[in-house]
């Protein structure tokens, strides 16, 4: 029984338990029911209210939402405020400078502990170096950085002065990482010497050098190397600063850049349905409005907390729920350095024993990979500091939903399926645990403002219990404003006009439950994979491959996984001829590797298989659903006769 089936058919309910209702920022439905109706009243008025609450203004705006120029909204756009103002200055000045900003366990479990007051310092230094450098507001930033809290600071800082940030993820190549400087034009990269992981060190910095080594990167100006482990690291003068030499002598004081509400905090390179990564531009205010907004209402944080979102920086998720959302809200934070699974596969119940965790993030591959290694595992910990336990990337199979709610959560603590993208800002579809009865495998209701829809393939709304495309219907101040440098892909991609226009496409198939309206999300319906709750293109892989010189044409599609949601399966035809047994195996290994090199481990192939030529229509199209059912395993004897070379087939269904 496939996941979807097995929530489709699914009748456990977990009602919200009465000690969360009780004290819940969002208690009960009627609150919930409460806050959807004042946006429904008047939606402007609505996020105006939460905009003047919950962030702080150097000016105020007047202008709540701009649709002059549609899809290209703007909102709050006469006020002006700070994005580190509001993370670290204003929790100082309202009295937690000593509290507990960031709780720092680095891979071999020694724990760095920073205050507000001391995060705030640090940011001031780290600010006041990137201004001795000339770098300022509007400059583009690129972050290559492993967790830390240098990672934080380095975003808090560029938030600081104006400049805009971009984070390239440590797993992507140096390939990747200039292909994003390149298109960025950025004036600076920030990185470590090596990083630590699973008790591994790893070079980091040499991937900076070869990256920009490959040309297209004129526009840095200096690379700023933090020094993790101190291990070999080579300098090149006149371009290469030490992150430590640059902050001594800093001055105490930066004021902080006052900028526009929609001055762009960051760019997030993600994948889409075409070759290229675009890069998603978040705006200052409604971004971290959405931010601290959804901490509230969905992760429902409290004074007293211990966040631990477990998403590297360089995904959103490490954004909204490490570098931003948790610090506009004062709380305390963990961020990790580690893996799940070193020195054994209890480390993350570890951490959220000696740490006292209550609210937990994780992605479900990381629960199910946990599952895997140890069952029994979490029952050796005191978990009882958990108070709520959340899920993102992917659907989270009903399954490990159950495993996570009774052996993580002790059966006490809401699951909040959160469904969000890179390009929302923030959650989207989400249970207020407080309020929401929770399905296992459903991600429940729009969050209060959010008008989700399923559509049919002319933007019409479907009734509930009938799958179809995932929309919203209004612009929310957290949405992306662009994709930097290709306003025409951002219009394309997200308002197409076969939706009229004015419906944000998500890119995922949905289904509402015929009874409750509940969202099921089905996957997505464009040509990206969902990999470890990772997102890439089929054609970001394809354009690895073509790009070796043995290879001549290559599709990629996806399978399903237990450990990984979807697996990658490459269907490649060389120039010469078609490897076989161990020739084939080899020539598999050499690709894997070389994908590895021109995106990231992340994208390397699980299967390839070799063939003379892949399957295609007689106009030469590629047949991808029958792709799909070769990697799957399935019989594809059906429904082939469109198919210009069948013979192909039976090639293909041996794998490697
Ligand atoms: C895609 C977005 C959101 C931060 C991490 C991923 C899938 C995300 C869920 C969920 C089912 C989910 C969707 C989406 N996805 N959360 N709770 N249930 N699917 O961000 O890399 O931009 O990927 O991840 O397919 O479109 P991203």
């Amino acid at each position: 029984m496939t996941s979807i089936q097995s929530v489709l058919q699914e009748t456990r309910i977990f009602p919200p338990p009465a000690e969360v209702v009780a004290r819940a920022t969002v208690s009960g439905m009627a609150a919930y029911e409460a806050l959807c109706r004042e946006a429904e009243a008047d939606y402007e008025g609505f996020w105006a209210r939460l905009a003047r609450e919950h962030l702080s203004w150097k000016r105020p705006f007047d202008e709540v939402l701009d649709e002059s120029r549609v899809p290209f909204y703007k909102w709050f756009a006469d006020g002006d405020l700070n994005v580190s103002y509001n993370c670290l200055d204003r929790n100082v000045e309202a009295g937690l400078g000593e509290k507990t900003a960031i709780i720092f366990e680095a891979d071999d479990g020694k724990v760095t502990k920073v205050t507000y007051r001391e995060l705030l310092a640090r940011t001031i230094a780290f600010a006041n170096a990137l201004k001795s450098q000339g770098i300022a507001k509007g400059d583009r930033v690129v972050i290559y950085m492993p967790m830390s809290i240098e990672g934080v600071v380095a975003m808090q800082a560029c938030a600081r002065i104006g400049a805009i940030h971009s984070v390239v993820f440590g797993g992507f190549s140096a390939k990747s990482l200039q292909e994003r400087i390149q298109d960025a034009g950025a004036v600076a990269v920030i990185t470590a010497d090596e990083q630590c992981r699973g008790g591994k060190t790893m070079p980091l910095k040499p991937a900076v050098d070869e990256g920009i080594a490959m040309g297209g990167c004129e526009s840095i100006r200096c690379v700023i190397v933090y020094r993790r482990t101190g291990g070999p690291c080579r300098m090149l003068a006149g371009r290469d600063l030490w992150w430590h030499e640059l902050i001594a002598n800093q001055p105490e004081t930066c004021e902080p850049e006052w900028v526009e509400a929609e001055h762009p905090l960051f760019l997030l390179y993600t994948s889409g349905s075409t070759g290229k990564p675009k890069g998603v531009q978040h705006s200052s205010a409604g971004y971290l409005l959405h931010a601290v907004i959804t901490m509230k209402w969905v992760f429902d944080i409290r004074p007293e907390d211990v966040f631990w979102c477990t998403a590297d920086i360089g995904w959103v998720t490490g954004h909204t729920y490490i570098a931003y959302g948790p610090l506009a809200c004062g709380a305390t934070e963990i961020i990790f350095e580690g893996i799940p699974t070193w020195p054994d596969a209890g480390r993350f119940w570890k951490l959220i024993q000696d740490h006292k965790v209550s609210i937990f993030y994780t992605a479900p591959t990381a629960i199910r990979s946990l599952i895997k290694a140890g069952p029994e595992l979490p029952r050796q910990y005191d978990l009882s500091s958990l108070r709520i336990l959340g899920s993102v990337g992917e659907p989270i199979n009903p399954e490990a939903w159950m495993w996570y709610y009774t052996e993580v959560g002790g059966s006490r603590c809401p699951v909040l399926d959160t469904f969000w993208q890179t390009e929302t800002g923030g959650h989207m579809i989400a249970p207020l645990p407080g309020a929401t009865p929770l399905v296992p495998g459903s991600c429940t209701l729009p969050l209060p403002g959010i008008q989700a829809a399923v559509v049919d393939e002319n933007g019409n709304e479907l009734p509930w219990g009938e799958g179809g495309s995932l929309v919203v219907k209004k612009p929310w101040p957290g949405m992306l404003r662009t994709i930097w440098g290709d306003p025409e892909r951002f219009v394309k991609s997200y308002y197409p006009i076969e939706f009229g226009g004015r419906l944000y496409l998500a890119g995922d198939g949905a289904v509402r439950d015929a009874k409750t309206g509940y969202f099921t999300i089905m996957g997505r319906i464009d040509d990206v994979l969902n990999v470890s709750g990772h997102r890439m293109g089929t054609m970001e892989i394809e354009s690895a491959l073509v790009a070796n010189p043995l290879v001549a044409e290559a599709a990629v599609v996806g399978r399903p996984d237990d450990l990984t949601g979807e697996a990658i399966c490459a269907f490649v035809v060389l120039k010469g001829e078609r490897p076989q047994g161990a020739a084939a195996e080899q020539m598999a290994t050499q690709l894997r590797e070389w994908v590895g090199k021109e995106i990231g481990p992340i994208a390397k192939p699980r299967d390839i298989r070799f063939g003379d030529n892949l399957p295609k229509t007689r106009s030469g199209k590629i047949m991808r659903r029958l792709l799909r059912q070769l990697a799957r395993g399935e019989d594809v004897a059906q429904d082939v006769s469109t198919l210009e070379n069948p013979a192909i087939l039976e090639q293909l269904k041996a794998g490697v």
